[in-house]
């Protein structure tokens, strides 16, 4: 057993992390300043693995609050969530993320230095890889930004690798597609402030009858359908991901992976998909492309399948399936004070 700190483990991924790492026999700390999450998902936690993680409410770049989470629990190891991820809005705000997400890790890092703890997952993304020319994409692919917040995430990969060189830190960097869907309990999920960006929560809105339409960002791509092209992974897959990542930094084994199906789905096949999860007909609509969306992005699953021995095992139906029930959970009652 290892007990492991998750910063932003309120959040999306955070949370199902925590339900994966207890299935494995580890136990979670959440380190959260509930800026982007709902307090009530602790006690829900809870109430899929029996008790609620203890909670440090307090942001990364809050020293004394990083400082209280190693000193109150012995900390094994450490999973890196906490971070601003919308990529329109770092275009508008780009030293917001610069603080946040290279700040707060460099923080996070000098914390754990001092406590002696050097095992860290670090959340980062497949949009470090730009816009790639070959599919599907192998972690050997050439990487760089089209955002700050891109931009972030691979400067902290590298910040990272060299503080590993000086230190005996034990970095895993875990490059994520596209996280959906949400645990079969329907008791946490993705609980996105106002009107989404991200496809599947847009859709699960307009099934809702909140949102009238989905907009589908262009259809004249080079593509099948002529629509985007993306690699999705069920949530709980990716959480199972992080544990296997983090008993190999425990072991010593680092390591930077995709992490994804390796099957590329298109807007249309998604709509296809959770209209078939909700019973009818989602209405959509096809308008001009987004600014900075990419054709295409699905990853190359093989290394991760090697140094780790994961592989997703969800499907698109069950991605569709559990989000839609989700939804329904959270209007009947998950959001008990809802800011918004
Ligand atoms: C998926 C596809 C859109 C909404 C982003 C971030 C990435 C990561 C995941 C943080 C694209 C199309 C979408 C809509 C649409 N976030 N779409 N209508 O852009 O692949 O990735 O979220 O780590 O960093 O970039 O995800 O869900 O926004 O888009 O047609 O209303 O759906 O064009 O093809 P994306 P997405």
């Amino acid at each position: 057993m290892a007990r492991i700190l998750l910063t932003g483990g309120a959040g999306y991924i955070g949370s199902h992390t925590c339900v994966a790492l207890h299935e494995a026999g580890h136990e979670a700390v959440i380190l959260d300043d509930f800026s982007n999450a709902d307090e009530s998902v602790v006690e829900r936690i809870g109430r899929i693995i029996g008790a609620p993680p203890p909670v440090v409410n307090g942001s990364i770049l809050d020293g004394e609050a990083v400082r209280r989470a190693f000193a109150e629990h012995a900390i094994d190891g450490v999973i890196h969530f906490a971070a601003f991820k919308a990529v329109g809005e770092s275009v508008a705000n780009p030293l917001a993320y610069f603080e946040n997400n290279i700040a707060g890790s460099i923080a996070l890092a000098r914390a754990m230095r001092e406590a002696q703890v050097w095992p860290l997952v670090f959340s980062s993304t497949a949009t470090v890889y730009g816009e790639p020319d070959a599919f599907p994409i192998p972690e050997t692919a050439p990487t760089g930004y089209t955002s700050p917040y891109a931009f972030t995430k691979i400067t902290v990969e590298q910040i990272l690798a060299q503080a590993a060189a000086a230190d005996p830190f034990v970095i895993g960097a875990l490059r994520y597609f596209n996280p959906v869907g949400a645990h079969e309990s329907a008791l946490i999920g993705e609980d996105p402030r106002g009107i989404p960006d991200n496809l599947m929560p847009y859709m699960a809105k307009v099934a809702m009858g909140e949102l009238e339409q989905l907009s589908v960002f262009g259809d004249d791509y080079d593509t099948p359908d002529g629509t985007g092209l993306r690699d999705y992974i069920h949530v709980m897959d990716l959480a199972e991901a992080h544990v296997l990542s983090m008993n190999a930094l425990l072991e010593g084994r680092a390591h930077t992976l995709n992490i994804g199906t390796g099957i590329p789905t298109s807007v249309l096949q998604m709509h296809e998909a959770y209209s078939r999860a909700v019973g009818r007909e989602l209405p959509m609509r096809v308008v001009p492309r987004r600014p900075g969306d990419v054709p295409r992005l699905d990853a190359d699953p093989a290394r991760a399948l090697e140094v780790l021995g994961f592989e997703a095992k969800r499907d698109l139906d069950a991605m569709c399936r559990d989000s839609w029930r989700w939804v329904r959970a959270q209007a009947a009652g998950w959001r008990l004070n809802d800011p918004s």
